[in-house]
């Protein structure tokens, strides 16, 4: 039986972690024990509460309760709880999702006392260090035992930076085990999609036409924290729903709200909260938000998975950020990064929502079963 210490904390890794918890307790019950820790980044019930009961998630056996706070505080104090619980638990692997502090307070814990690292989303690169998240990424990447990279790109990535490809066990940080098993989220994706049909009714809730909106999420720093950017992503938002008629549908990340009053401009704040076009709400759920991205005419993001579920569930995105790790994407022509300038997001609308752009979505992020592929890995025995 081979023990794992799962640190979720932030939204998407609780939902990440959906899909290993689930392949553990249905196929490898005899041979895993997960015990979970969530760091508490993530804490409001819509941005953490919600997901447990509707995916199915086991509770968490430790919450460390961090909340927010800046970069180095929130990060120290998850290391600290972190340390206390390997000690305690002592298990045969750390598994880590993503690039967010909590990975990296996980990576650092973990990597000091030499309990072996399991990194899923290995490899994946903005080469912009600064973001946070790309900080993250290569720290993590660098202490890692077990690299599970979603995509093609993300093992190139690693290659280039001195990680070998196909070595032999054992396994450790100065001899990695480097693995492409595609994307864990696409696991959820399929698993619930029909399920978010049978339960979530959003669509009726908010009175949506099915093909007839556009889905917004807005939530990085750089885009929540800038003034500028903020009021030209949303003054994009404002001139295509008046000049072309189109409707939009915003579930806000709790930063970016806190953020509109004070760094819209008044007049465009105005506008975005007479608009008949603009529906604003707080976060939703991962079905209704399954459900919205189903029905939506394209989606425009600057969140990581919104952009790969956009594939998943074959729809156009529009990337609101300067680059994107997912570059697969915009390669495929199914993306467009527009960064947060107007014109090129409006030209960006008017190009998807032109007809005669056809749009296809190979498999270029796996076949749905990452989760047993790193299941099978981790009980391999070396
Ligand atoms: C974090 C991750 C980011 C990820 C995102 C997923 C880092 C550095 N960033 O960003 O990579 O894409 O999660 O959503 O780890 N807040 C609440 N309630 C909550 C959580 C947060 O109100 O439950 C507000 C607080 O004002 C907080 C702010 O959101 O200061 C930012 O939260 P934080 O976890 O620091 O970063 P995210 O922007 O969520
Ligand atoms: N998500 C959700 N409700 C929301 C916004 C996002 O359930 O209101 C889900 C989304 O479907 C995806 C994940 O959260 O699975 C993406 O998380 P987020 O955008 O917060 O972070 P990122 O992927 O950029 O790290």
């Amino acid at each position: 039986m081979k023990k794992i210490l799962t640190i979720i904390g932030a939204r998407p890794q609780i939902i990440k972690g959906a899909a290993l918890s689930r392949e553990i307790n249905t196929h490898f019950r005899d041979k895993i024990n997960e015990v979970i820790v969530h760091t508490g980044q993530h804490y409001d019930q819509d941005m953490s509460g919600v997901f447990f009961a509707e995916m199915n998630i086991p509770e968490p056996d430790y919450n460390l309760n961090t909340g927010s706070g800046r970069h180095g505080g929130q990060t120290a104090k998850m290391i600290m709880g972190i340390e206390e619980i390997l000690f305690k638990e002592k298990p045969d692997y750390l598994v880590l999702y993503g690039d967010t502090n909590s990975t990296l307070a996980g990576a650092i814990a973990a990597s000091k006392m030499h309990v072996p690292v399991v990194h899923i989303e290995a490899g994946l690169r903005s080469f912009n260090k600064a973001m946070p998240e790309e900080i993250n990424r290569i720290i993590c990447d660098h202490v890692s035992t077990l690299l599970f990279s979603p995509t093609k790109t993300g093992i190139h990535n690693l290659r280039k930076e001195g990680f070998r490809i196909g070595q032999d066990p054992p396994f450790s940080p100065d001899h990695p085990g480097v693995f492409h098993c595609g994307d864990i989220m696409y696991d959820n994706s399929l698993f619930f999609s029909d399920v978010a049909e049978k339960r979530s009714n959003i669509i009726s809730k908010l009175s949506l036409q099915p093909g007839n909106f556009i889905l917004i999420t807005i939530h990085r720093d750089f885009n929540t924290d800038n003034t500028q950017r903020l009021n030209r992503i949303f003054s994009a938002i404002y001139q295509i729903g008046d000049r072309f008629n189109e409707n939009f549908v915003l579930p806000l990340h709790p930063r970016t709200l806190k953020q509109l009053d004070s760094k819209l401009d008044p007049g465009l704040l105005k506008n975005i909260r007479n608009s008949k076009h603009i529906l604003i709400t707080g976060p939703v759920s991962y079905l209704d938000m399954i459900q919205l991205e189903k029905n939506a005419k394209m989606i425009m993001t600057d969140s990581g998975g919104l952009q790969k579920e956009a594939y998943f569930f074959g729809k156009a995105v529009i990337i609101l950020r300067p680059e994107t790790e997912w570059v697969e994407i915009p390669e495929n022509k199914t993306g467009i990064v527009t960064d947060a300038d107007i014109n090129n997001i409006v030209d960006a609308y008017v190009h998807f929502n032109n007809d005669d752009t056809k749009l296809s979505f190979p498999p270029l992020f796996g076949d749905g079963k990452a989760a047993s592929f790193i299941c099978k890995q981790l009980t391999v025995e070396s």
